[in-house]
């Protein structure tokens, strides 16, 4: 955190949003009436398993990357045909090991196999008691956002590794639409982002024992149609100086510290970078307002790409 903070465009990793009390916030921020994307996402799920269920076939393991409590997952395990296993991933080792059991409990006739992984790094996949005819990767809540055009290539391409023959991805995607939905999307009326978003200050007192004032920062998040992204950031509201350890930094009043994007896309723009991984659309859902798209993605050279589907 101290060395985005020496940088000349201020920024603080994105993260660092999800200790217990950001995790609570984000949480809240999915219950908001202006956060349409976890509702919509569900909603899709909800009505679409059964098919997503037929295009990832029989037999297959099925690989989370960030799956917090699978809460998007349970309605595709129901459907899914003859599964060898789900292997779900996350960094957050107390919450993967209580989800698995709850999926345990749910789905007796699955294997659970959880994984404490940084799904942004290379990892191994466990192995199932029974083979799986092939992987699929599952990864909904548009996380895929959040990563700037170059990382979401590189995360594209780990899972790509991890397909083989007929593996296919299913991914959810935030979509481009009105600019004012997605503006409230990001600055609720009850503040609970702008909470969120600040959660970061808060974090750096109680961890690093800095001494922000934090009612002196606020809140921005910005629509920028043109690249189709959300800019977040922290705004210092007037000149100050923190101090972190022998650490002492300068704030400008109106200087912004750089938190986070949140990409938009389309489906075809998805899918135009999804080919920088050797991934072509097979399948999309979208819901009645096309806010929001799980897309199924299947690799170039594998037998069910675009020729065939
Ligand atoms: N993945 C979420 C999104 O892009 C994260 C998020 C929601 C977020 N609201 C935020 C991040 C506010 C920073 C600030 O929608």
């Amino acid at each position: 955190m101290v060395r985005g903070l020496s940088l000349q465009e201020k920024s603080l990793p994105c993260k660092y949003f999800y200790d217990e009390r950001g995790s609570k916030l984000f949480d809240e921020i999915c219950e908001l009436d202006e956060y349409y994307l976890t509702r919509t996402e569900q909603a899709i799920m909800d009505r679409y398993a059964g098919e997503m269920a037929a295009q990832l076939g029989e037999g297959v393991l099925l690989v989370e990357f960030g799956s917090g409590s699978s809460t998007k997952t349970r309605v595709l395990l129901e459907n899914l045909l003859d599964p060898t296993g789900y292997v779900p991933i996350d960094i957050s080792e107390e919450h993967l090991l209580r989800t698995a059991d709850s999926l345990r409990q749910q789905f007796p006739q699955i294997e659970i196999l959880p994984l404490v992984a940084d799904f942004t790094r290379e990892f191994k996949l466990p192995r199932p008691r029974v083979r799986p005819s092939h992987n699929a990767v599952y990864f909904p809540g548009s996380t895929i956002g959040n990563l700037d055009q170059w990382h979401a290539i590189q995360l594209l391409q780990n899972m790509s590794k991890l397909l083989g023959e007929n593996g296919g991805l299913l991914i959810g995607i935030d979509l481009q639409k009105a600019p004012g939905i997605i503006h409230d999307a990001y600055n609720d009326s009850r503040g609970v982002t702008a909470e969120f978003n600040l959660n970061l200050l808060h974090r750096m007192n109680s961890e690093l024992g800095a001494d922000f004032e934090i009612e002196q920062f606020q809140h921005l998040a910005n629509y920028n149609a043109d690249l189709g992204r959300v800019e977040i950031f922290i705004v210092s509201q007037r000149r100050q100086i923190v101090t972190i350890d022998e650490h002492k930094f300068v704030f400008e009043k109106g200087e912004r510290i750089f938190t986070e994007y949140s990409h938009k896309y389309t489906i075809d723009g998805f899918s135009e970078l999804a080919s920088g991984a050797g991934f072509v659309l097979h399948k999309s859902w979208t819901d009645k307002d096309s806010l929001f798209a799980v897309l199924h993605l299947v690799l170039e050279h594998s037998g069910k790409g675009a020729m065939n589907g």
